[in-house]
């Protein structure tokens, strides 16, 4: 949501940062703009659209001479996505890209108005530069110092000062970092944006300032120099690049039998580093979207294998509902970028409580995994497409082992060794099942025509079908919906129809007879059915898909990936913007 590149350095800065802006597509966004500075001249370009749009409109432009410039992608939340709502916003001598929101922008715009202060924008941004050229004295890290203590809300803020040939950064509450070069600095908000250039940067927390010059990089807080570590990123330039596959989405399915054996080799080897949850009596799993199906999975293991008592809900409800902490409980919060406003506002929440919270987070200079008491981290590699697959099934990994490992030392789990071994074979299972993507293909073409589609299961199952329903219609705009099994008849039955599309997904064994007779319920009524199971004596339906049947801790990790592949295959028919569907952005650090 939003994107921010800058820099500073020996050349000009256009080309990084349109590299730059490209490699943040991803983070979801529906306007661009860069400004450049050259003796005391900013220039400032903005367009809506595409950032090819802008290349366009920069190719078009005579640029001036520079060497230091900044550059935003905009996901519109105050004003709609035109150009003059458009970042880099200048005010005076301050030019400012942004992400984040300003809480308090509406009272600070109508005292700088009164003051004779003209806004071109709705933008909460065009105030925070406002108020920062307004305590602009000269000195630009007292400047930034003074103006921060106005605002309120989150920010992570790419600075230019009209006459200064530095580049200033500054954030709180969203993401930004620093690149480290000889010769050249960086601003990004994630290193995916820059690592063509360095893999070295610094982590800047909140309210710190970072002064950037080709060869100088000077950290500020509260207007004293601070010492900052230098870290080195292992993330790699081909992890920013497609490669020989058409959507990011699909390379990040095909890539999961590998970051299962990254993710397995760390834990399942040395399974003091998984976190014990066995010593709580309640567990609260709050998470958003697809983190938060991968919770379910999790909330039923913990009660079935773990007799540990476990609810879910999702952050935004968590963080307002009133929670009532009254026995020894643990919140795991989850969480692929680690920085979702809503989930870092309940982790903050169950703080505030006193109460103890592991987060199972994958990018590990978030927020959340800075921030949280205990961590346990995926090793998905960063992940582009706005629609979450590797890292969803890492999650739903990571709740098998806690599971797994909190039942043996309850004295619950009898077949530690064999469910261990089984671990072992995921990666080479997942691998099966993916090599069988034409079958899942096959499905999309039989969607291509679908308006609405139905995923049922009951318990762990309906899990599952939540995170293959969201699949389905995040990126092929089909409306679908994930009910228990047994649900559907208290109203949701009416709808099924002549041949609409119904996913049932039959894994658990103990209720298979009853999710079955659910289909030939629909099936009775003209539903097409298309069973996901992992038992090949269940009825042939329209359409069958076997899973190897293996322990219940894994069996999701199995059932899954086809049901990311169908939703893929079916935006695939539709030709649509797979990677960046529309109106979603990949990390969401607003309310
Ligand atoms: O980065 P997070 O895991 O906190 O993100 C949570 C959700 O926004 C995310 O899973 C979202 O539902 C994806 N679009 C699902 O593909």
């Amino acid at each position: 949501m939003c994107g921010i590149v800058g820099y500073v350095g020996e050349h000009n800065p256009k080309d990084v940062l349109i590299d730059g802006l490209k490699k943040l597509e991803y983070r979801g966004y529906d306007s661009s703009g860069i400004a450049l500075r050259s003796n005391e001249t900013v220039q400032v370009i903005k367009s809506t659209g595409r950032i090819s749009d802008l290349e366009e409109k920069i190719n078009n432009t005579k640029l001036i001479n520079s060497n230091l410039g900044i550059a935003h992608t905009r996901w519109a939340t105050h004003g709609e996505a035109n150009e003059i709502n458009a970042h880099p916003h200048k005010v005076g001598r301050v030019t400012l890209v942004h992400n984040g929101i300003i809480e308090n922008a509406t009272e600070l715009k109508n005292t700088l108005v009164n003051e004779g202060i003209v806004f071109r924008s709705e933008t909460d941004t065009e105030v925070a530069a406002a108020v920062i050229n307004k305590c602009y004295d000269g000195n630009p890290i007292k400047t930034i110092t003074e103006a921060i203590k106005l605002l309120k809300g989150s920010y992570a803020f790419g600075i230019i000062f009209e006459n200064s040939d530095k580049l200033y950064a500054v954030r709180k509450d969203s993401p930004l970092i620093v690149g480290i070069s000889d010769t050249e600095k960086y601003i990004a908000s994630d290193i995916t944006a820059i690592v063509k250039y360095t893999n070295k940067y610094v982590l800047l927390e909140d309210n710190e300032i970072a002064e950037l010059s080709t060869k100088d990089a000077k950290f500020y807080k509260n207007g004293e120099e601070i010492e900052k570590k230098i870290e080195q990123s292992t993330t790699k330039i081909e992890d920013a690049n497609k490669g020989s596959y058409k959507h990011f989405m699909l390379k990040e399915i095909m890539e999961e039998p590998l970051v299962l054996q990254r993710t397995l080799n760390k834990y399942i080897n040395n399974m003091d580093k998984i976190f014990d949850v066995s010593k709580y009596e309640e567990i609260h799993i709050v998470a958003c979207g697809s983190a938060l199906y991968a919770g379910m999975i999790g909330k039923y293991l913990f009660e079935e294998k773990a007799n540990i008592r476990c609810i879910t809900e999702c952050a935004s409800e968590y963080r307002y509902n009133k929670v009532i902490y009254d026995r020894k409980t643990l919140v795991i919060i989850v969480s692929q970028s680690g920085e979702t406003a809503d989930t870092i506002a309940a982790m903050r929440k169950a703080h505030e409580e006193g109460i103890d919270t592991l987060a199972i987070v994958n990018v590990k200079t978030s927020t959340i995994a800075r921030e949280a008491k205990h961590t346990m981290f995926i090793e998905a590699g960063p992940e582009i497409a706005v629609a979450t697959t590797k890292a969803y099934l890492l999650q739903v990994a990571m709740f098998s082992l806690l599971a797994l490992k909190a039942a043996n030392i309850k004295g619950l789990e009898n077949n530690y060794e064999e469910v261990i071994k089984e671990a072992r074979r995921l990666p080479n299972l997942v691998k099966k099942v993916l090599n069988d993507h034409d079958k899942f293909e096959e499905v999309g073409k039989e969607l291509l025509d679908a308006k609405d589609a139905f995923y049922i299961g009951r318990g762990i199952d309906f899990a599952i079908c939540k995170e293959g329903s969201l699949k389905l219609k995040e990126v092929s705009y089909v409306h679908s919906d994930a009910y228990e099994a047994g649900e559907l008849k208290h109203g949701t039955i009416s709808l099924i129809e002549d041949n609409i599309p119904v996913f049932a997904v039959i894994t658990n064994e103990k209720i298979k007879d009853k999710t079955e007779s659910n289909v030939i319920e629909v099936e009775s009524r003209q539903a097409r059915v298309y069973t996901i199971t992992n038992d090949g004596s269940i009825t042939n339906h329209h359409y069958k898909y076997v899973v190897e049947k293996i322990s219940d801790y894994f069996q999701p990790i199995l059932v899954v990936p086809p049901l990311q592949l169908i939703g893929y295959y079916t935006a695939n028919e539709r030709n649509l913007d797979i990677d960046k569907p529309r109106n979603l952005a990949k990390s969401v650090t607003v309310e």
